[in-house]
């Protein structure tokens, strides 16, 4: 039945990160797809799927209803985390946001966020705000993905608390920072996606840096920061066995 699910490669990969049994809240859920498939493949696990959105909600439903998975996933409309109830979900997943809203979602809902055991976020841009808002709040990054989909980069964080994981950034904050931008794991493996991603990432800083140089107020900080983050681009692209 998994077939009727349009479920992108991404979202398949997120999925195979939800335990068997998983109960779990998929927030900014749009069709419900991630939740349906998860549900139709486990007959144990249960979803809420959350929306912010009246429309979106709607095709949640509709995908619900559809597969008959109501007694087991329940749509709800509200902003972020606030659909859920402390402890409620076992594990959180937001997916297909930019890094940003999705810090925010956590932040504005901390309490629910950290009674969770896992949270898998896939952020479409800045990855770095996330792995920090982790790091911060208690919950150890165990895994990452970066994918190509469609010419797009994406990349997949997961992070769980309460875990005897060990904490996968160096002690040094330079080469902390290094990684929360380039990803502790994904800097490790290099595979062509990361290689694609930060190959555009560096084209795209020489020209701001260049652009902000010529500019009438020079900011000297921020072309001075984005210059560190060239540096450690071109060390992981260019120079074999960096591997921070
Ligand atoms: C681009 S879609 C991603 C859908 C799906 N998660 C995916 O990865 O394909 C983002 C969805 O998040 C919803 N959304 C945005 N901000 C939200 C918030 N604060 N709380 C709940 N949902 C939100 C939007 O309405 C939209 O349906």
């Amino acid at each position: 039945m998994n077939q009727h699910i349009p479920l992108s490669n991404r979202l398949k990969k997120v999925a195979d990160y939800l335990p068997q049994g998983a109960d779990f809240a998929d927030i900014g859920s749009d069709h419900a797809y991630l939740p349906a498939y998860v549900c139709l493949r486990d007959k144990t696990a249960r979803a809420v799927a959350g929306e912010v959105n009246q429309g979106p909600l709607d095709s949640a439903k509709k995908t619900i209803q559809f597969h008959q998975l109501e007694e087991r996933i329940d749509a709800r409309l509200g902003n972020g985390l606030a659909v859920l109830k402390e402890g409620e979900a076992k594990q959180i997943v937001i997916a297909g946001m930019g890094g940003s809203l999705i810090t925010s979602i956590l932040e504005n809902g901390t309490a629910i966020a950290k009674s969770a055991g896992r949270i898998i976020a896939q952020p479409n841009v800045d990855a770095r705000a996330v792995r920090q808002w982790f790091d911060q709040n208690g919950f150890i990054l165990i895994a990452e993905e970066i994918v190509d989909e469609q010419g797009h980069i994406y990349e997949i964080l997961v992070a769980d608390r309460n875990t005897a994981a060990p904490s996968p950034y160096n002690d040094n904050q330079q080469i902390k920072e290094k990684q929360f931008l380039l990803g502790p794991y994904l800097l490790y493996e290099k595979n062509p996606a990361f290689v694609k991603k930060w190959t555009y990432e560096e084209a795209n800083l020489e020209r701001i840096i260049s652009q902000m140089k010529q500019a009438k107020q020079i900011n000297h900080e921020k072309i001075s920061d984005f210059q560190t983050e060239l540096r450690w681009i071109k060390e992981e692209l260019y120079h074999e066995g960096t591997n921070t």
